[in-house]
């Protein structure tokens, strides 16, 4: 029987389940990796340990559902340049992808766990990352190779972008075929860069079917610089998430709203390339799912910061606090397909992943109520510390 520990002293305690709701004066037990108990805390039952957590609040660790961590090098000059008024364009991604290449596995693996490790003790429990640096087949599986042993879940992107020695239509033909067989077995998804300067709608659509034969579940990088064909195709294609939805239309949202794709945000992406916000308030009021995200990449946004993510929601998108908490954990679980069933993340009731995080602070609230104040007190992931 694994040891029972039994978390006491929560002020707040948001589950993200609907029948559990948000507990005051609450009480939270895991056995082994699992919760085993969620209530009040004058019903709690015995346990073998006991943390008290003195009038704090707890919430699910973060799900951090797009990351781009297999990469090596950083691009300080371009974000200096980007802030001094030239624009973002996805051209920089080929910089990382020389310095990936040059790179060997250790560093690689070294640097994917460094970020991890940083995210996981400013709350994230649950990390998703891409491959999309390497776009050879030999350096795309090694990128999908050591994601795989790092991250909790792993997205292929070899339609990143076309790398400066290959011919599109060759190089597509290259992502679908031998570059999808030799990860395929590494990873669950597969993504696309659909957008001006990457992979048109037609080229997405045909590196997406490909995936979806080889039983891979699908997500889109869609409508980040200017509006285009990304959500269409990724509610066409039924894909578990479209990302950015930055620049988005009317129709845009209808069809997010009438679909079971999740419109995940990145916000920290958006500051950081100095683009409009993406209208998250336009899509919660049509009914869409919507997750919140970091996308820490070494280009368009070098933070693992999802509190960043969820205070710039609060302050900037106009979302609640409650919506944003959500976005950032449960949101991201269901782009993920993790929101449910034994071992899910996002949420605190019985079955559960025991990923929880404590702030120092009585309320969610103070996530935005004290912008920029570092709040985490306590991370556990998987019923174990790690901070
Ligand atoms: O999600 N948009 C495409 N890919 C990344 C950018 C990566 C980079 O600039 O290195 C993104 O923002």
């Amino acid at each position: 029987m694994p040891t029972a520990t039994i978390i006491t002293g929560i002020s707040e305690l948001t589950t993200n389940d609907a029948e559990l709701g948000r507990l005051a004066d609450a009480a939270l037990v895991f056995e082994g990796q699992r919760i085993s108990w969620v209530g009040p805390a004058r019903e709690a039952p015995a346990a073998d340990h006991r943390v008290d957590l003195e009038g704090r609040a707890v919430l699910p660790g973060w799900v951090d559902s797009h990351t781009h961590l297999v990469f090596a090098g950083d691009r300080t000059s371009e974000f200096t340049a980007r802030m001094a008024g030239r624009p973002y364009t996805a051209g920089g991604i080929a910089e990382t992808v020389r310095a990936t290449r040059a790179a060997d596995d250790a560093e690689l693996a070294a640097n994917l766990r460094a970020h991890i490790a940083e995210a996981a003790a400013q709350g994230t429990t649950c990390v998703e990352t891409k491959t999309g640096y390497g776009l050879t087949v030999e350096d795309e599986l090694r990128a999908a190779r050591i994601a795989a042993n790092e991250a909790d879940e792993v997205t292929y992107l070899g339609a990143h972008l076309v790398p400066p020695e290959r011919e599109a239509e060759d190089y597509l033909e290259t992502v679908r075929g031998p570059m999808l067989d030799a990860v395929a077995p590494h990873v669950s998804w597969c993504d696309v860069f659909c957008e001006r300067g990457a992979f048109d709608a037609e080229q997405s659509r045909r590196v997406l079917l490909a995936a979806r034969e080889r039983g891979l579940g699908l997500r889109v990088h869609g409508n980040q610089l200017e509006r285009g064909p990304g959500v269409e195709l990724a509610v066409e294609l039924g894909a578990a998430s479209v990302d950015h939805c930055t620049h988005l239309g009317e129709a845009d949202i209808a069809a997010l709203a009438g679909s079971g794709t999740v419109a995940t945000l990145l916000p920290a992406c958006d500051l950081s390339t100095r683009q409009p916000l993406p209208p998250a308030r336009e899509l919660l009021d049509a009914g869409a799912t919507v997750a919140l995200a970091s996308n820490c990449n070494p280009g368009s946004s070098y933070t693992s910061s999802m509190a960043f993510c969820v205070t710039t929601a609060v302050l900037q998108l106009r979302m609640t606090v409650d919506e944003a908490v959500r976005a950032a954990t449960r949101g991201g679980a269901e782009a993920l397909g993790r929101d449910s069933g034994d071992g899910a993340v996002g949420v605190l009731r019985p079955g559960a992943r025991a990923d929880a995080q404590a702030l120092d602070a009585p309320s969610a609230a103070w996530l935005a109520y004290r912008p920029g104040v570092p709040l985490t007190h306590r991370v556990w992931r998987a019923g174990r510390p790690v901070r």
